[in-house]
């Protein structure tokens, strides 16, 4: 469906058509910043909300089928009539919190049971809306049947994972707490909308996975804040009795290398204080190369001190599901 729009929202911009308007002006914004997919989100946004009427039978994320001949006519009025609205929400960057990425977090806490069975304690950086640190209240299906997690959550992903088996456990989160520079409140009505917008409207499972997620939330809180991962890594203490597990999935690419740096020495000089009763843990999944050479992939690490031994547990497709245990 995107594939489509982008493809006529290029032509249309070429001949000077209904989407010049409402770019002009972000022609200097740089590539990285996706004016394509921000238009696209702003757009989906006013569908989701009933402000694109015309645009809603062809919305699979508000029950229409996509075309992709009567779509682009809807889609480019709505550009010709929406335009200053439109622009005020090109403004924002795209902001997502894919709950497929429960996967590796979870699965990951499952292998750190086997030898650390304590509590846990979870801090994570980039956490967007926070609906990861929820990732103990969703249900993760294998394709031989057996699943993982409570049975009645409204969060279900299918075919989760393959590969090594991991020991079931009954984890037990004792706190919840996240950082981002631009955190989404999945508890209102503007930050759900704004991470729905964001999935591309054709992929149902994602938005099912997102609207149960969101259900989630209301019941479980998390302490979401809004600050720089290294600020809130500095913060971070070890707990007596407690594995205290630092948290993230794909958002290391947007610290610089220094920062980078800057996180690895914090999480390590935390891990240099930990004994066997207050361990700490760094768990992630972030597109990383086994060796210099090789490719990147989307890697399940786990890091644990005392010691600070690393192992990579799998690898995962870019949002989560479904992931492979090494
Ligand atoms: C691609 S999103 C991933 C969000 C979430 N971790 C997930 O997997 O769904 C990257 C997140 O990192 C956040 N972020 C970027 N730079 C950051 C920084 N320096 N400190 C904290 N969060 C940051 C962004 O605001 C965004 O929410």
């Amino acid at each position: 469906m995107y594939a489509d729009l982008l493809r006529r929202l290029v032509d249309d911009y070429e001949l000077g058509g209904a989407s010049t308007t409402v770019l002009a002006g972000f022609e200097s914004y740089p590539a990285d910043a996706l004016i394509g997919l921000r238009l696209l989100g702003s757009v989906h946004r006013l569908v989701l909300s009933g402000r694109a009427p015309e645009l809603a039978a062809f919305y699979p994320s508000v029950g229409g089928e996509w075309d992709a001949v009567l779509g682009w006519e809807a889609f480019e009025q709505v550009l010709a009539a929406r335009g200053p609205e439109l622009r005020s929400l090109l403004t924002q960057a795209p902001q997502t919190n894919e709950v497929g990425r429960s996967i590796a977090l979870y699965g990951g806490l499952l292998r750190l049971a086997e030898s650390v069975p304590l509590p846990v304690r979870l801090f994570e950086i980039g956490a967007s809306g926070g609906l990861n640190l929820r990732a103990d209240q969703y249900r993760y299906n294998l394709a031989d049947g057996t699943g993982y997690g409570p049975a009645d959550s409204p969060v279900v992903l299918e075919g989760a994972w393959s590969g090594r088996e991991l020991t079931p456990a009954a984890l037990r989160i004792a706190e919840r707490v996240g950082s981002d520079i631009a955190p989404v409140n999945p508890l209102s009505e503007e930050g759900a909308l704004t991470l729905t917008s964001y999935v591309w409207p054709d992929m149902t499972a994602r938005l099912k996975r997102l609207r149960g997620a969101l259900e989630v939330v209301r019941k479980v809180p998390a302490d979401v804040r809004r600050e720089d991962a290294l600020s809130f890594l500095r913060n971070v203490e070890l707990a007596e009795g407690h594995v205290t597990v630092v948290w993230h999935s794909v958002m290391w690419q947007y610290l610089s290398p220094e920062e980078q740096a800057a996180g690895d020495e914090l999480i390590a000089a935390l891990g240099a204080g930990a004994t066997p009763t207050a361990p700490l843990a760094r768990l992630c999944l972030e597109p990383m190369r086994r060796t210099p050479e090789a490719e990147p992939e989307f890697l399940i690490a786990l890091q644990v001190w005392p010691g600070g031994v690393r192992r990579i547990l799998g690898r995962a497709d870019p949002h989560g599901l479904p992931a492979y245990w090494e």
